[in-house]
C-alpha cells in the first residue's frame, strides 16, 4: 500500500513504546532502540505488557500477540537502522539531544528517500532537518498518548519538508497505521498543544494559589465539562518534565505569560515528581 515496511523507533519511553506497538501491529517490521540496555529492557517490558493487556481484552487475537512480538526488535546501536524505510524519534524533549539522533540517522540510514520524522511536542522541526543533509525528509509525525488508543496525529512539515515527504507521511499513518491525520505549521505546540497547554498550567497555577483541591479542579472539569481525565491527573499522565518542557518552548517563541511554566511545575520537576512514570506527580502511583 506504501513504501514503508522498515520503521525504527528511537526511544521507548511511554510514547516510544506505544508508536512502536502501533507500527507492529500495524504489520510493519518494527526495530526499536534505546540508550542502554537497562533502558531498552524497561521499554520491552512496557510493550510487552501494553500488548498483553490488548490480548487480554481480546482487541487482538493470540495470533496477532504472538505475530506482532515476531515483528519488533531491539536494539542499542543505531547503526542497525541502516535498512530503515523511517525512523520516529520519541526521545526525550530535548532540542540537542535530538538534533544528536538526527545527526546519526542521516550518517547510518542508506535509503536517501527514508523519511527521518520527530515525535516532538515542541521543537522547531527545520532544527532538526537542517542538521542533515536531507531536509526534505523530515518532518513532524505527533503521536497523542497512549499511541495505541488515541486516534489523532499531527503531521508537521519543516519550511524544508517536501510535498512528496507530506503525502507519503499521510498516506502511511492513514491507511497503514490507520490514524486520522491533521496538518499543522511548524510552530511551537501546534494545534493541540497550543490549546492544552495554557488550560493545563491555568489548573496548576489555580491549584498553587489554593483556589481549589487537586480533586475539585478535577472533579470540576470531569463532571462539569465532561473531560475524561481533569488537567492535574491528565499532566501526570503527560509527564510534568515534558509538560514543562513543552511550556517553555511555546514561551520561548510567542513570549506570551500564559504559556509560563508556574514556579510550582519547575518545583516539581527539579523534585524528580514528574506524574505517572515516576510513582508522583499532582497524586501518587502505586
Ligand atoms: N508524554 C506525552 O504525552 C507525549 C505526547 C506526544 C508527544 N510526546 C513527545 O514524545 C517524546 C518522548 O516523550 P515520552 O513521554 O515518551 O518521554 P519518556 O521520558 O517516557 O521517554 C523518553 C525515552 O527516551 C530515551 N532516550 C533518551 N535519549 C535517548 C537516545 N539518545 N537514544 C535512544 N533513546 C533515548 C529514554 O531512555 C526514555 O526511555 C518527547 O519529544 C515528547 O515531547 C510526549
Amino acid at each position: 500500500m506504501t513504501d514503508i515496511e522498515r520503521v525504527g523507533v528511537v526511544g521507548c519511553g511511554q510514547m516510544g513504546a506505544g508508536i512502536a506497538e502501533v507500527c507492529a501491529r500495524a504489520g510493519l517490521d518494527v526495530m526499536v532502540a534505546e540508550t542502554t540496555g537497562e533502558a531498552l529492557e524497561i521499554g520491552r517490558t512496557r510493550l510487552y505488557n501494553s500488548l498483553s493487556r490488548a490480548a487480554q481484552r481480546g482487541k487482538i487475537s493470540q495470533e496477532e500477540f504472538d505475530s506482532t512480538q515476531a515483528r519488533l526488535s531491539f536494539t542499542t546501536d543505531l547503526g542497525e537502522f541502516a535498512d530503515r524505510d523511517l525512523v520516529i524519534e520519541a526521545v526525550v524533549e530535548n532540542e540537542q539531544v535530538k538534533t544528536e539522533i538526527f545527526q546519526v540517522l542521516d550518517q547510518v540510514v542508506t535509503r536517501q528517500d527514508a523519511i527521518l520524522a520527530s515525535n516532538t511536542s515542541s521543537i522547531p522541526l527545520v532544527k532538526l532537518a537542517v542538521a542533515t543533509s536531507r531536509p526534505d525528509h523530515v518532518i513532524g509525525i505527533h503521536f497523542f498518548n497512549p499511541a495505541p488508543v488515541q486516534k489523532l496525529v499531527e503531521l508537521i512539515p519543516a519550511l524544508t519538508t517536501s510535498e512528496g515527504t507530506v503525502a507519503r507521511t499521510q498516506s502511511m499513518v492513514e491507511k497503514v497505521l490507520g490514524k486520522h491525520a491533521i496538518h499543522a505549521q511548524d510552530r511551537s505546540g501546534f494545534v493541540v498543544n497550543a490549546l492544552l497547554i495554557p488550560y493545563l498550567l491555568s489548573a496548576i497555577r489555580m491549584f498553587e494559589s489554593g483556589i481549589a483541591s487537586r480533586e475539585d479542579i478535577d472533579n470540576g472539569m470531569e463532571l462539569g465539562c465532561a473531560h475524561p481525565m481533569g488537567p492535574l491527573k491528565l499532566s501526570d499522565l503527560i509527564g510534568l518534565d515534558t509538560v514543562a518542557s513543552v511550556a517553555d518552548s511555546m514561551y520561548a517563541e510567542y513570549k506570551e505569560p500564559l504559556y509560563a511554566a508556574p514556579p510550582l511545575l519547575q518545583r516539581m520537576v527539579d523534585a524528580g515528581r514528574l506524574g505517572r512514570k515516576t510513582g508522583s506527580g499532582f497524586y501518587a502511583y502505586a
